[in-house]
C-alpha cells in the first residue's frame, strides 16, 4: 500500500500551481510518486525541474495520472514510442521530426472529443535562451472572480468544438484533414462552464481554435462571448508564465486551465519537447 509523501513545494502563482523541490522522478519510490499525483490533484498545475527522463520513464509517470491518450497527428510521435509526441522545429534528412509551434494560440487540449484528456505534461528536451514560455490560466480564479448575476448568465451554455475547423483556420499547421481523421474527429459540444469531478469546483471552460459557436447563439454575437472570456481568463491575474530549462516538467490540469505557447526566435534556436497526455472523462 502506497502512502502519499507530503512533499516540498512552492505555490506557482498565489493560489495555483505548485513547484515540487527536491524530487528525482527517475530514483522516486512509490510513496513520494504517490506524493507528486496528490500534489497536482490539489494544485491544478505542478512543475519539476532538474529530470532525467527516458520516453519510457515518461509514459510510465504519466500512467500514474491515468492512462496515457493516444495523439491525432500520429507522423509527429517518437519512433518506437506512440504515446510521445514531439513539439519541435528540428527537421532530421530535410523532414520534421515533431510539430512546430503546435500549441500556439489560448487553448485547452482535446478540446475537440468527446471525453478531452485530464492532464498534459510537457518535458523539455531543448530549450531556446529566450521566448517560446508556456502560460498557464487558472479557469477556477477566473469563474470566482466574475459576479453572481454574470455566473448566472454563463452557466448552462455550450459550445461547438470542431477539429475541422481548427485544423482549416489554425495559424501554424494548417492541414486539409484525410477522411480517416475527419471521421474519428466528429464535431462535439461541451459546457462553457466546467465543474471538476474531484470536489465540484467551477471553472471557465473556453477555448479558441476549435471552438464555432456558443450553442443556441448567432454568430458574430457567440464568438465575440467566446473571445470576451478568453481575453478576461488570460489576462494578468489568472496566469502564470513559465519560463522553461532543460529538464523540467511541467503539468497541468485540462478541466480548470487554458494553455498556450508562445513564439521564439526559430532561425537562432531550437526547442524539443516531449508531451504526453492521460485520459480523460466527458466533462459536464
Ligand atoms: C501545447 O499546447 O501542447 C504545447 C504548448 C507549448 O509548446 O508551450
Amino acid at each position: 500500500m502506497t502512502t502519499a509523501v507530503q512533499l516540498k513545494t512552492r505555490e506557482l502563482k498565489p493560489g495555483f500551481g505548485a513547484e515540487i523541490l527536491d524530487v528525482d522522478l527517475a530514483q522516486a519510490d512509490a510513496d513520494t510518486l504517490a506524493g507528486v499525483v496528490d500534489t497536482f490533484h490539489r494544485h491544478g498545475a505542478i512543475l519539476l525541474r532538474g529530470q532525467d527522463m527516458t520516453p519510457a520513464q515518461l509514459v510510465e509517470f504519466v500512467a500514474l495520472f491515468g492512462e496515457p491518450e493516444d495523439h491525432t497527428q500520429k507522423q509527429f510521435t517518437l519512433p518506437g514510442h506512440p504515446k510521445v509526441f514531439v513539439l519541435s522545429n528540428r527537421e532530421v534528412d530535410g523532414k520534421p521530426i515533431g510539430a512546430h509551434n503546435d500549441g500556439v494560440g489560448w487553448h485547452t487540449d482535446y478540446s475537440y472529443k468527446a471525453q478531452p484528456v485530464m492532464c498534459t505534461m510537457l518535458y523539455a528536451v531543448e530549450v531556446p535562451a529566450e521566448g517560446s514560455d508556456t502560460l498557464l490560466a487558472d479557469g477556477c480564479a477566473a469563474w470566482n472572480a466574475l459576479s453572481p448575476e454574470r455566473q448566472k448568465e454563463l452557466d448552462g451554455l455550450r459550445l461547438h468544438h470542431s477539429y475541422q475547423h481548427f485544423m482549416a483556420t489554425r495559424e501554424f499547421g494548417r492541414q486539409e484533414l484525410s477522411d480517416e481523421l475527419k471521421r474519428d474527429n466528429p464535431d462535439v459540444e461541451h459546457p462553457l462552464i466546467r465543474t471538476h469531478p474531484a470536489d465540484g469546483r467551477k471553472a471557465l471552460w473556453p477555448s479558441t481554435g476549435t471552438v464555432t459557436e456558443v450553442v443556441g447563439m448567432e454568430n458574430p454575437k457567440g464568438l465575440e462571448l467566446v473571445d470576451e472570456l478568453v481575453a478576461f481568463m488570460t489576462s494578468e491575474p489568472f496566469v502564470f508564465r513559465h519560463k522553461w530549462q532543460v529538464g523540467d516538467i511541467l503539468m497541468w490540469d485540462n478541466r480548470c486551465t487554458l494553455h498556450t505557447g508562445t513564439l521564439y526566435d526559430d532561425t537562432k534556436y531550437f526547442r524539443t519537447m516531449h508531451r504526453l497526455w492521460a485520459k480523460g472523462d466527458a466533462p459536464y
